[in-house]
């Protein structure tokens, strides 16, 4: 191999091809096992063969000689391309760049958040019992949020529930006001209003309160609700389905108790615990050594609500009595997601759900 450029002593076509095909041979015998070399020696903008002897064979060429000589350096740089273009010299090509024996990225199939997947297996439970789901929106009114449920304005009630309030809505009237949602228990009144009994919902959702974050606190957290209303709607049925639903969450050993408790839309309320699922009741430091664990809140449906609700019917249909309290009762009840999640898994930060750190998550692959 020589980078001298052959002189032309004549531009007549057999002179042409007889250069032409000395420099083909050249290209077919120049060393490729390196491919970018080999392209930079043919193929380099500045100092590449093929553009040095163009330069040189183009300048001394007589004007008719301009066109074959152009053929033919088309067709030596497609002979170049080729040998570019070989799977061999394209593999020694990539294995420049990259190792190819290394192993590829892998991508590891998503998985549901814990959080998403304690709310599933809550809603699976009841939808096992004939319930189905409804949803409703996270920015609400005062008085699907309040009101409707039995809290008068600047009940102290409110208090445990303080929210974000949407600015500049002074001139509504307080029952338009927005909020952020602090319990799920709005869809229950959306979901009443809409509909005449029997109701079996559950209403799985994010709710939002001004508490301070700490181990078992955030100012964004989930709730399941339920709500059953029919004819004939007991406080057994209340206990027996949420007795049969920790059973189905927690196996079949737990107990349950209730515990009488307040809040303005149920009467009477219970808090519902069961028996510490780490001591199996005997007592320790995650029961606080009294062998139970508070859960959720429930009741039956106070008739102050039927009224909001029957209230509500009636600017539709005067004649409405669907939830009339002599005829209709009902009961409800809701849960913290991440409070039962953080039970199933023995997680004692409640700010491990929502940090995103990937060592945490892939445990629940
Ligand atoms: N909404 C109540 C809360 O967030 C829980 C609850 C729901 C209680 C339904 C009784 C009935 O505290």
């Amino acid at each position: 191999m020589t980078d001298a450029i052959p002189e032309l002593l004549t531009f007549q076509d057999p002179a042409l091809d007889a250069a032409f095909d000395a420099l083909a041979e050249e290209v077919r015998s120049t060393d490729a096992t390196d491919p970018e070399a080999f392209r930079l020696y043919w193929l380099g903008r500045k100092q590449g063969r093929l553009k040095l002897l163009s330069e040189a064979w183009l300048k001394s060429a007589p004007p008719e000689a301009r066109k074959p000589l152009g053929i033919r350096f088309n067709r030596l740089k497609q002979q170049i391309e080729a040998v570019l273009d070989t799977p061999a010299t394209r593999m020694a090509s990539a294995a420049q760049g990259i190792d190819i024996t290394l192993p590829g990225t892998l991508r590891a199939p998503g998985i549901p958040h814990p959080l998403l997947k304690t709310m599933h297996e809550i809603v699976q439970v009841f939808h096992h019992l004939g319930y189905s789901t409804s949803l409703g929106p996270q920015v609400e009114t005062d008085f699907y949020n309040f009101e409707a449920l039995n809290f008068p304005p600047n009940h102290p009630a409110r208090d445990t529930q303080d929210t974000l309030v949407i600015a500049g809505q002074q001139s509504r009237p307080a029952r338009e006001r927005l909020l952020m949602r602090t319990h799920t228990s709005p869809v229950q009144i959306r979901t009443m209003i809409d509909q005449a009994p029997p109701i079996r919902i559950v209403i799985p959702g994010k709710v939002h309160r001004n508490d301070a974050a700490d181990a078992t606190h955030s100012p964004i957290f989930h709730q399941v609700e339920g709500l059953c209303v029919d004819s004939n709607i007991t406080f057994s049925d209340l206990k027996g389905t949420l007795d049969h639903a920790m059973k189905a969450l927690f196996g079949s050993g737990v107990k349950t108790r209730f515990f009488p408790s307040f809040f303005p839309f149920t009467e009477p309320s219970a808090d519902v615990q069961i028996s510490c699922i780490f001591c199996a009741g005997k007592g320790c430091r995650k029961c606080k050594h009294s062998g139970w664990i508070e859960l959720l809140g429930c009741g039956m449906v106070d008739p102050a609500v039927f009224a909001a609700i029957t209230a509500e019917r009636r600017k539709l249909n005067p004649a409405d009595n669907a939830y009339d309290p002599a005829q209709i009762t009902g009961f409800a009840f809701g849960m913290g997601v991440e409070r039962i999640a953080m039970i199933q898994h023995g997680i004692t930060d409640i700010g491990h759900f929502y940090t995103g750190d990937m060592r945490f998550l892939e445990q629940f692959a």
